[in-house]
């Protein structure tokens, strides 16, 4: 592949990279030539995810990892860009939700969520920064309307999804002087996604009614996203949240995923 997404000389790393939407990003990185890593918890998913990967690219690597704990993900990005000897493009996308009013929520429950959205894109970004290839690098962060948009019974994803667009845009401020963009992407309702799967109370069709496109989005329409966002006709662009929601975030509630 020629052109402005040719990653042929490119690493990416994706943090819950081997399943759903980060997958589908992994895989796209990979198709248009790049060295990618993937990591996650469950070894069986990230040994499937590395040679599905490895199928379709240049030989993928995978790490286990919790990215609630920060000497493991240290481990895992100093492994992988030992490898590959340095991270171009970093994707942030490991992430758990469920339902539940705050009133059943323990705390235990909220931290949960928390830990994995946030601070495990914190600590993602903190172990990955010394291997980012300043100027050029550039961060992706995996979002939500649910950053913005107050969602009942997922008050643990709001508040942890609004901290990760703060951590993009803090971030963009502070690495932007070394050349290192940080840009968010905001999926809508993503088809056939353990998230939607998770979160919908009612059929595909009746939330397609609530997005202005009138579909629910595929995971590719999101791979298409984060390849443009780290490009260089992107180069211009940092401390953005794209939404990639068929503007299902427009609406004043976003329309209940369900
Ligand atoms: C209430 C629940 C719960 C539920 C877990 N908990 N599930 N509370 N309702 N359905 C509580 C537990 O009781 C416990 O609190 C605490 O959460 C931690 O639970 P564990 O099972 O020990 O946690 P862990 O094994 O670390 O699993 C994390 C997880 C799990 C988030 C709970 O669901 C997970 O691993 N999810 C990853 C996959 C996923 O969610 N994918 C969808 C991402 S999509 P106590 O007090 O009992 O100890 C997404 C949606 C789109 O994010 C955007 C939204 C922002
Ligand atoms: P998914 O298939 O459940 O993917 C989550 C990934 O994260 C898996 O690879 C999982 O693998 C990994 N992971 C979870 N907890 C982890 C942890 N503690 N440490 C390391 N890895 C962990 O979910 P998805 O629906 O595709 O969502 C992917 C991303 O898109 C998330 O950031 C989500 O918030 C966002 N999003 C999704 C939708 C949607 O409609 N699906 C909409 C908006 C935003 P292991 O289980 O092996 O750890």
């Amino acid at each position: 592949m020629t052109g402005p997404f040719d990653y042929s000389t490119k690493t990416v790393f994706v943090s819950g990279g081997t399943s759903g939407i980060n997958l589908a990003i992994a895989k796209a990185f990979a198709a248009a030539g790049a060295r990618v890593g993937v990591m996650s918890r469950n070894p069986e998913r990230v040994a499937a995810a590395a040679a599905s990967l490895s199928a379709i690219g240049p030989q993928a690597r995978g790490y286990t990892a919790d990215v609630r704990n920060f000497e493991a993900v240290t481990a895992a990005i100093d492994a992988f860009a030992l490898e590959v000897s340095r991270i171009d493009v970093l994707v942030s996308g490991a992430a758990g939700n469920f339902l539940a009013l705050a009133r059943d929520l323990s705390p235990n429950g909220f931290k949960a969520v928390v830990d994995i959205d946030l601070l495990g894109t914190f600590q993602v970004m903190k172990a990955a920064y010394r291997h980012l290839a300043k100027p050029g690098a550039s961060v992706i962060n995996i979002s939500a309307p649910q950053a913005y948009i107050p969602f009942e019974m997922q008050v643990h994803a709001c508040a942890a999804k609004a901290g990760v667009d703060q951590v993009t845009r803090v971030l963009a401020k502070e690495w932007g002087p070394e050349g290192v963009r940080v840009n968010s992407i905001s999926p809508g309702p993503i088809a056939g996604t353990e998230g939607l799967d998770r979160l919908a109370q009612s059929s595909q069709a009746d939330i397609a009614g609530h997005i202005p496109l009138r579909r629910c989005g595929t995971v590719d329409d999101i791979a298409r996203a984060a390849l443009f966002l780290a490009s260089d006709m992107a180069s211009y662009v940092t401390g953005a949240v794209l939404p990639v929601d068929g503007g299902w975030g427009l609406s004043a509630s976003g329309g209940q995923a369900g």
